[in-house]
């Protein structure tokens, strides 16, 4: 005895929404160097935070390892779009192990920030998630200069020896929102606190992060597409709840979509997370439009153009083939 459902079943697809140029570039990376090299390919962790992207190019030939120390002497290793601190780099370098740098040009730009505040001898607060692989690179930058602020629950443990050299960096995939009130109360106590130079959320976490705003106080379900430990896709499931969406899941493929949530339920948000292929969110659909939520709008909050060149070992490579 499902609620009927009131109003026209319909889909709001928020747009922008999937791969971004980071995650783009990262695969296409694993792919040359395939083709390139032949298999085995070795991948440390995850390239992109995503089920279905790893166990593909595992199909392919690539082998995703924890740490440098399981990649035999003198193979082939990728770095994943995460990023990895200079420890990770010597470690490999130390093994005589060849190197691809997949990692993010927006997060090495971090990175940049962090040496450079930490060569200035800054107190660096760097907002992010402990543990995430992102913040374990970026930390590993100045481990003596950083201290990791999970978000306003950490503010009052933050402890500085100046707090006229004091600077927030941040996690790419962090919720704006949130971010912006750990600054706002770490500023209540230090109140030379000093910005980043640029944004380090990145254009496609807070272009992902808008779209689904936007949609989300019409629907009465969100479906975000986007596997458990990619940050930004949780982030998603968060803030759309925040804004309105009275029901919000997270689902890798579209055969974890469960039937009791259509209860009751006309309008049903889309949108899929940064490392998320476009494949995946097209299943959904079809899945859906067998229930009657066929009539699909898309909403779009922005336009993206962002393309980031291939690492530079892959176009060396690419480019000594001729
Ligand atoms: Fe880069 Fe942002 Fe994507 S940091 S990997 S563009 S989510």
């Amino acid at each position: 005895s499902a609620a009927p459902v009131t109003g026209n079943k319909r889909i709001l697809l928020a747009a922008p929404r999937g791969y971004c140029a980071g995650v783009d570039r990262a695969v296409i990376a694993v792919e040359k160097a395939l083709e390139h090299y032949g298999p085995p390919v070795y991948v440390r962790k995850q390239i992109v935070h995503n089920l279905h992207v790893v166990s593909t190019l595992e199909a392919q030939g690539a082998i995703f390892v924890d740490e440098t120390d399981e990649v035999p002497p003198g193979a082939l290793v990728v770095f994943s779009a995460h990023g990895v601190s200079p420890a990770v780099v010597q470690s490999a370098e130390d093994r005589g192990l060849r190197t691809i740098d997949a990692t993010c040009p927006l997060v090495t730009k971090v990175h940049k920030e962090a040496q450079r505040f930490a060569r200035d001898d800054f107190d660096i607060l760097l907002i992010g998630h402990e543990g995430h692989e992102e913040v374990e690179g970026t930390a590993g930058e100045a481990p003596e200069h950083i201290q990791i602020v999970n978000g306003p629950e950490d503010v009052d443990k933050v402890q500085v020896r100046d707090p006229e050299r004091l600077i927030w960096l941040s996690q790419t995939t962090l919720s704006v929102d949130e971010t912006m009130l750990t600054v706002n109360l770490l500023r209540e106590r230090f109140p030379t606190l000093q910005d980043p130079p640029s944004d380090d959320i990145c254009y496609a976490t807070s272009n992902r992060q808008a779209a689904i705003k936007k949609i989300s106080p019409e629907s009465d379900l969100v479906i975000v597409v986007g596997s458990a430990n990619s940050s930004n896709s949780v982030r998603l499931v968060e803030v759309a709840l925040e804004y309105g969406a009275k029901a919000a899941h997270r689902v890798d493929f579209a055969n974890e979509v469960d039937e009791s949530w259509f209860e009751g339920v006309a309008t049903i948000g889309i949108s899929s997370g940064a490392s998320v292929p476009e494949n995946l969110v097209q299943d959904v659909l079809r899945l859906l439009a067998e229930y009657g939520y066929g009539d699909v709008e898309e909403v779009v909050t922005a336009q993206e153009d962002i393309i980031f060149s291939l690492p530079k070992e892959i176009r060396a490579a690419l480019k000594a083939m001729g």
